[in-house]
C-alpha cells in the first residue's frame, strides 16, 4: 500500500512567477557573457551537474527525491528504477551498517545520485539531511518514506522495547522526517510525499512471529495461531505475483503522477483488503476475515498439526 500526499499547484497570484524568473534568467546570462568575455567563467555553478541550475530555474533541474531504507529490498528495487529512469535526482539513504551493501548492489555516486546515512530514528541524521537537501541541492521534491521493520506478535508476546522499536521506525520517525520536509515544500508550493506502508495499515491483522512458530512450545495458548498465520502468510508470499519489481514501477508512476490518490494498493492482498474494508459492514467483515483464516476454530487450543 502507498500513501501518497501531493502539495498543492501554485494558486493563481503566484503565476507572476515565470515573468520574474525569465528576467532573472536573462540577467543572469547578460552578466555570465559579460564575465566570460572579460575571461571569468562561473565555473561554480557548473562543477557539479548534481546541484546544477539550482539558483537559477526550478525547471531547469531535475526532481530531487529521498529514498530512506534504500540498501535493500523494495527500497533498492525503487532506487534501481528511478535510476534507469534518469527523470530524477536521487539521494538514497540507510543506515551505516548498510552503507557498504550499494556498493555490492554497483550502485555508486554519479550525476543523479547521492548516497547518505540516515538512520530515520536519529534526530540528527535527518536534520543534517534535509538541511543538505534545501540549502545544497535545491530544495526536496519528493520523500519515499520505505524504511521499516516488521515485529510479527500477538500484543502479549511483543516487549515493550520491541513495541517502543517499532513504533519508532515506522511511525515516529517517518512523520519527524515529513515535518521537516514540509515547510520547503510549501515554499515552492509542490512536492509529494510517498509512505510506504502495509495491507496491515487498512485491515487490523491477526499476526505471527515466525521466531514462536518454529519453537516447540505447543504449550503456548497462541501456538496454533502461530503455527497456522505462519503458513498462511508463507503460501501466500510464494504465489504473490508482486515483486519488489512491480511494486517500485508503482511508485514511480505516483512518483510521476500529476494527482495521484491518496492511498493506492500496489499488491493483490491490499487491493482485496482495501475493497473487503471498504464495501463490508463491520461485523460482516471481522466475522469474515475470523472464519477465512486456517483452523481460527481452533485457536487457543493445544496445536495439533496437520499430517502432511
Ligand atoms: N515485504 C513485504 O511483504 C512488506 C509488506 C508490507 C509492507 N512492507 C513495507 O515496505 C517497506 C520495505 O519493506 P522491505 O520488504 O523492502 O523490507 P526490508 O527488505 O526488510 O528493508 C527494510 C529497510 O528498512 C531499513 N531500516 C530498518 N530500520 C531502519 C532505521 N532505523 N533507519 C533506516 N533504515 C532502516 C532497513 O535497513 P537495514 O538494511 O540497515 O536494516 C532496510 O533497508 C517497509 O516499510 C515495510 O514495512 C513490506
Amino acid at each position: 500500500m502507498i500513501t501518497a500526499y501531493l502539495l498543492a499547484a501554485p494558486p493563481p497570484g503566484l503565476k507572476r512567477q515565470p515573468t520574474i524568473i525569465k528576467s532573472l534568467k536573462r540577467q543572469l546570462t547578460q552578466s555570465t557573457q559579460k564575465l566570460s568575455r572579460k575571461g571569468n567563467t562561473l565555473s561554480t555553478l557548473t562543477t557539479d551537474p548534481f546541484n546544477s541550475g539550482d539558483c537559477t530555474s526550478r525547471k531547469s533541474r531535475k526532481p530531487l527525491v529521498v529514498i530512506t531504507g534504500a540498501s535493500t529490498g523494495l527500497g533498492l528495487a525503487t532506487l534501481k528504477k528511478v535510476a534507469k529512469d534518469g527523470g530524477f535526482r536521487i539521494i538514497a539513504t540507510c543506515r551505516s551498517s548498510s552503507m557498504a551493501r550499494f556498493a555490492k548492489e554497483g550502485i555508486f555516486e554519479d550525476d543523479n545520485i547521492r548516497l547518505r546515512e540516515l538512520d530515520v530514528t536519529d534526530g540528527r541524521q535527518r536534520l543534517s539531511l534535509i538541511q543538505e537537501c534545501e540549502s545544497t541541492f535545491g530544495g526536496l521534491d519528493i520523500l519515499i518514506n520505505n524504511a521499516g521493520i516488521a515485529l510479527r506478535s500477538v500484543a502479549e508476546d511483543a516487549s515493550a522495547d520491541e513495541r517502543m522499536e517499532i513504533l519508532n521506525v515506522n511511525y515516529i520517525s517517518p512523520m519527524r522526517l515529513i515535518a521537516l520536509a514540509i515547510p520547503g515544500m510549501r515554499n515552492r508550493r509542490s512536492g509529494k510525499i510517498i509512505n510506504i506502508s502495509s495491507a496491515a495499515g487498512i485491515v487490523g491483522m491477526m499476526t505471527v512471529d515466525s521466531k514462536a512458530a518454529s519453537s516447540k512450545d505447543t504449550n503456548s495458548p497462541y501456538s496454533g495461531h502461530y503455527y497456522h498465520m505462519e503458513r498462511l502468510i508463507r503460501w501466500t508470499m510464494q504465489h504473490s505475483r508482486a515483486t519488489p519489481e512491480t511494486i517500485a514501477s508503482s511508485i514511480l508512476a505516483t512518483m510521476k503522477a500529476r494527482n495521484p490518490s491518496l492511498r493506492i494498493p500496489v499488491t493483490f492482498d491490499a487491493y482485496l483488503l482495501y475493497w473487503f474494508r471498504r464495501f463490508f459492514p463491520r461485523a460482516l467483515y471481522h466475522w469474515l476475515m475470523f472464519k477465512l483464516l486456517p483452523s481460527s476454530g481452533n485457536w487457543g487450543l493445544p496445536l495439533r498439526r496437520p499430517r502432511s
